[in-house]
């Protein structure tokens, strides 16, 4: 063994012993006479003391240490004559014996401190520097713990852990496909899986009952700061379960891990809400319950007053951010100009404030007179002090653009405290959404999801409306995870692909094999998974799940670190039958 502790663990209680500590070189000090290393290891930072008094010979080779140099040391712990609170060895250092390098290290293309001075590409590029930083790491120890607990508590629930296969046939989940060339059969392609959903049913098939497994899913897609081409699900199945089995069970693992993580108790159940009251309250499928500001609708109020951009729009929305209505002319016209962004897409943006002597001042009352506007102010429970803000528009689109500028003010006003934790149940989601492009249905979640029992006589004459026993779990504005019941009858599931526009034989030759396990015994069954990634950050209290992933990806789905995706040689695409156009 190298050492006899780690540099996070020695205190007064072992002052007076020799001890031997490896680690690497953070920082050094020579106060002339006197130098002071401070050693990091994953555990923590010890400092070392060199003495040229005492040993001429070691404090020299001490002071010719270089940052990020591993060493070993042996030597005694000492009472430190100038104690640093913040840290628990901080009441020791070692007065050390014997030095040993064990290698040298260029100097790092960034500090190695907590507050780094290297940008994210250069951080990516030398991911192996960046995590030996406190904050990467920790980060990687909360997502090992959150994997620990996922696993204790689902295991004490009798999920068996099944690994799928990674080389498949494309399961279509909304995105594209990463395929690989198959060298022993020409021309063919395996694809990876977007995530092991058509695995999971055949296990229930299978009588496997309850399934889990903490799988790399991939999906090629637009990244943003929640997505990455390959991250990881808790992907989990039940059988014999209706919805409410499964929303409780999958409550009970994120109650345990938030408690056993973070010691965060939720002594109430989740809220449960329906998607269309989702959408109607919060423009959002994942709304951050953090903070208010729920949409008002003020399309009957606000038509017909004469105002031709509201009177050609077919719904008008409307928050009230209270306490804002201070908020100046050039505040109001940075908040219009926020919207009309591309990214949002308004065509603009009406205020109505609420002053504090009672009066109400309004981009628009010249359309609208005072009782009209009090009128309003008393739709959205508006006080004197607050400010309502107005999106008009297509019912879908001035939801989205709502929404967004919902958020942004919970940013800036400081409403959305990475330390609460809000999660929701959003439920019923809509079977199918239309995609005006392809002129064509889509599964909203996916096509082996049950159509709910009461909407089934709507598939034939209104197939938009009908609804699905499909759920997601928000929290602070994060999807955190979904799920459905499936479709376990094969007449069903074929008519879900006819809906979907797949002839009879392209959902044969798609999807034969999961038709045929449902001729042999096809439990009732259903499940969800999570993202853990995401699940992580969130607990993290961050958006961005790069943070938490050891290896991630860059924004254009690239790992500069070992230069993938990459070009490959003639003879492998040759091997492959792989011609580059
Ligand atoms: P879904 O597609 O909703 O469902 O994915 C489940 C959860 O996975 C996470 N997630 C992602 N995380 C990071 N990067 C991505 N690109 C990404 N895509 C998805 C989200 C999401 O909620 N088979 C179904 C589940 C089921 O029905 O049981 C599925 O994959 O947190």
């Amino acid at each position: 063994m190298f050492r006899t502790h780690t540099c996070g663990e020695l205190t007064s209680k072992e002052i007076g012993n020799t001890v031997e500590l490896a680690g690497w070189v953070q920082r050094s000090r020579d106060l002339g006479g006197m130098t002071f290393i401070d050693l990091r290891d994953r555990y923590g930072i010890t400092q070392l003391t060199f003495n040229a008094d005492q040993n001429a010979e070691l404090a020299e080779r001490a002071n010719k240490l270089g940052r990020e140099f591993v060493i070993q040391i042996k030597g005694k712990v000492i009472e430190r004559s100038n104690k640093n609170k913040n840290i628990p060895t901080g009441e020791i250092e070692i007065m050390v014996e014997i030095l040993t390098i064990l290698n040298t290290a260029k100097l790092p293309p960034f500090t190695i401190e907590d507050e780094t001075d290297g940008g994210d590409e250069l951080r990516m590029q030398y991911r192996y520097l960046d995590i030996r930083r406190n904050p990467v790491r920790d980060n990687l120890m909360l997502r090992h713990k959150v994997s620990l607990e996922v696993r204790n508590f689902l295991d004490k629930k009798g999920f068996l852990d099944v690994e799928t296969p990674v080389l498949i046939k494309s399961t279509p989940e909304g995105a594209r496909d990463f395929v690989v060339p198959s060298r022993m059969n020409q021309g063919l392609f395996y694809a990876l899986p977007q995530s092991p959903q058509t695995f999971k049913q055949l296990l229930m098939v299978s009588g496997i009952d309850r399934y889990y497994q903490i799988v790399k899913c991939f999906r090629d897609e637009d990244l943003r700061a929640d997505r990455q081409p390959e991250f990881t699900q808790i992907d989990c199945e039940m059988a014999f379960v209706e919805q409410n089995d499964i929303l409780d069970t999958f409550e009970g693992l994120i109650k345990h891990v938030f408690k056993t993580v973070k010691n965060i108790e939720f002594s109430d159940a989740f809220p449960r809400i329906s998607y269309q009251e989702a959408m109607e309250r919060f423009g959002s499928d994942k709304p951050d319950i953090r903070f208010e500001m729920e949409f008002v609708d003020f399309t009957a109020m606000a038509k017909g007053k004469g105002f031709p951009v509201f009177d050609d729009a077919n719904s008008v929305l409307a928050i009230n951010v209270a306490g804002c209505a201070d908020y100046t002319r050039k505040q109001l016209d940075e908040l219009t100009e926020w919207v009309k962004r591309p990214q949002i897409g308004a065509k603009g943006l009406i205020y109505a404030k609420y002053n504090l002597d009672g009066t109400i001042k309004s981009s628009v009352d010249k359309f609208y007179d005072e009782a009209a506007l009090k009128e309003w102010m008393m739709a959205a429970n508006a006080k004197p002090g607050d400010l309502l803000l107005l999106l008009c528009g297509e019912l879908e689109k001035t939801r989205k653009q709502l929404s967004e500028l919902r958020l942004y003010l919970g940013n800036s006003l400081g409403l959305r405290d990475p330390s609460v934790f809000k999660p929701l149940w959003v439920t019923d989601f809509p079977l199918l959404e239309w995609d005006e492009d392809n002129n064509r249905f889509h599964a909203m979640h996916h096509p082996f999801t049950s159509p709910k029992p009461e909407d089934m006589d709507l598939i034939d004459t209104d197939p938009g409306k009908v609804r699905a026993n499909a759920y997601d779990l928000a929290m602070n504005g994060v999807e955190l995870g979904g799920g459905s019941i499936r479709i376990h009858d094969k007449a069903l599931q074929s008519r879900m692909f006819d809906l979907l526009g797949f002839t009879k034989e392209e959902a044969q030759a798609q999807f034969g094999f999961l038709m045929t396990a449902f001729e042999y015994g096809a439990p009732p069954h259903g499940g969800l998974a999570f993202g853990l990634d995401r699940l992580v950050a969130t607990l993290g209290g961050s958006e961005s799940i790069r943070d938490y992933i050891a290896f991630p990806k860059n924004n254009s789905g690239k790992d500069t670190m070992i230069d993938a995706p990459s070009p490959i040689s003639a003879e492998q695409l040759k091997e492959l039958g792989v011609k580059l156009t």
